[in-house]
């Protein structure tokens, strides 16, 4: 398959591109698209063949289900059932923005969209490229990361093009995604709400919004979660904040190692490192360019990188929670 790669404005992204986009979804093909998180894969969400389209092309399992990107609440009632009140709330708050709902689904999306299950996740993504795309295509989008199962989300259209070039219709390309990590997921199809996947929106942001409503995530080392898993081939050794890490480092350099530091703090390490990433922008920088480090990192063939963990405070309890994820072995 020819992946067509087409070139737009991130801000005012010209129609005609679009347009040609927008038809490819309507033929039941395959597009990539920016959201402000990270880089899509979608399809026409009401066409079950066009959905398993995406399946094919990530390697993704079938019991995996996908998120519904619509450009309006409206358009999002229409596909549940019961929606408690809260969420109109949660969704004047947070819409258009990285907060994924899942709700009790209507019987209106197809089967595989859902992976069977009786809920659907709901996503009205803050881009003006995919808003612009959702409304020219007519229909909502389901999507996913636009990434090999496994592999870190794309953040900009180069990672797409790595993992999913000739498997899809179309790569529309806007330059850098906003946040850089994927958007917090919130079930709201039982009470207390329950964060199933810490993202963009910190908990303390839907605290601040529901006091009392929606429960905690436990600390990263602890909680069930369905953050995605990468499985980078390099070893990563998360190091606790403001710990030195200069003596593990040089270690694992004697060792003939190649080997990699990110680090937040005052570190002096050793000049022979094949890898250095200083984040001085706190949990944001961090998010922006850690999945960009996790790619970058297997590019240099590195064999063990050592990553300080951020405060697990506000957004940086997703890029803990990522950090840790892909230190498991
Ligand atoms: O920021 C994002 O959310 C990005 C952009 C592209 O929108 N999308 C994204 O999609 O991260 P994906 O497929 O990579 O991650 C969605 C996660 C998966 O872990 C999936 O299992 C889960 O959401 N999910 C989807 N529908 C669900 C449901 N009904 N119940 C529970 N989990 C669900
Ligand atoms: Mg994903």
């Amino acid at each position: 398959m020819q992946t067509l790669l087409l070139k737009v404005d991130p801000q005012k992204p010209n129609e005609k591109v679009i347009e040609i986009a927008a038809s490819l979804i309507k033929q039941g093909e395959t597009v990539a698209f920016p959201t402000e998180t990270v880089y899509g894969v979608g399809a026409d969400a009401m066409n079950e063949k066009a959905v398993e389209g995406i399946f094919a092309a990530k390697r993704r399992k079938m019991d995996n289900p996908l998120l519904v990107h619509v450009n309006s609440w409206e358009q999002a009632s229409g596909l549940v059932t019961e929606v408690p009140g809260e969420v109109l709330v949660l969704v004047k708050e947070f819409w258009p923005g990285p907060l994924t709902f899942i709700a009790k689904a209507g019987d209106k999306i197809p089967a595989p969209v859902r992976a069977g299950l009786p809920t659907v996740g709901l996503r009205m993504p803050d881009h003006p490229v995919a808003l612009a795309l959702i409304k020219a295509a007519g229909s909502p989008i389901a999507a996913t990361s636009a990434n090999i199962s496994g592999r870190p989300s794309p953040t900009v259209a180069e990672h797409v093009k790595a993992d999913l070039s000739g498997r899809i219709g179309a790569i529309v390309d806007a330059g850098e995604t906003g946040w850089g990590i994927e958007s917090t997921i919130l079930d709201v199809s039982k009470t207390p709400f329950k964060i199933l996947r810490t993202g963009a929106v910190s908990w303390e942001r839907l605290e601040k919004v529901l006091p009392g409503l929606i429960s905690k995530p436990a600390g990263v080392h602890k909680w069930k979660r369905i953050t995605p898993r990468y499985q980078p081939l390099v070893q990563i050794v998360p190091i606790k904040y403001g710990e030195q890490m200069a003596e593990a480092v040089e270690r694992e350099i004697l060792k003939g190692r190649r080997t990699g530091a990110v680090f937040i703090s005052e570190q002096k390490l050793p000049t022979s490192l094949d890898f250095v990433r200083v984040i001085r922008g706190g949990p944001q920088e961090y998010a922006r360019v850690l999945f960009d480090i996790f790619r970058a990192a297997d590019q240099n063939r590195l064999e063990c990188l050592f990553m300080e963990m951020p405060v697990e405070r506000g957004l940086g309890v997703a890029v803990a929670d990522r950090i840790i994820q892909a230190a498991r072995p």
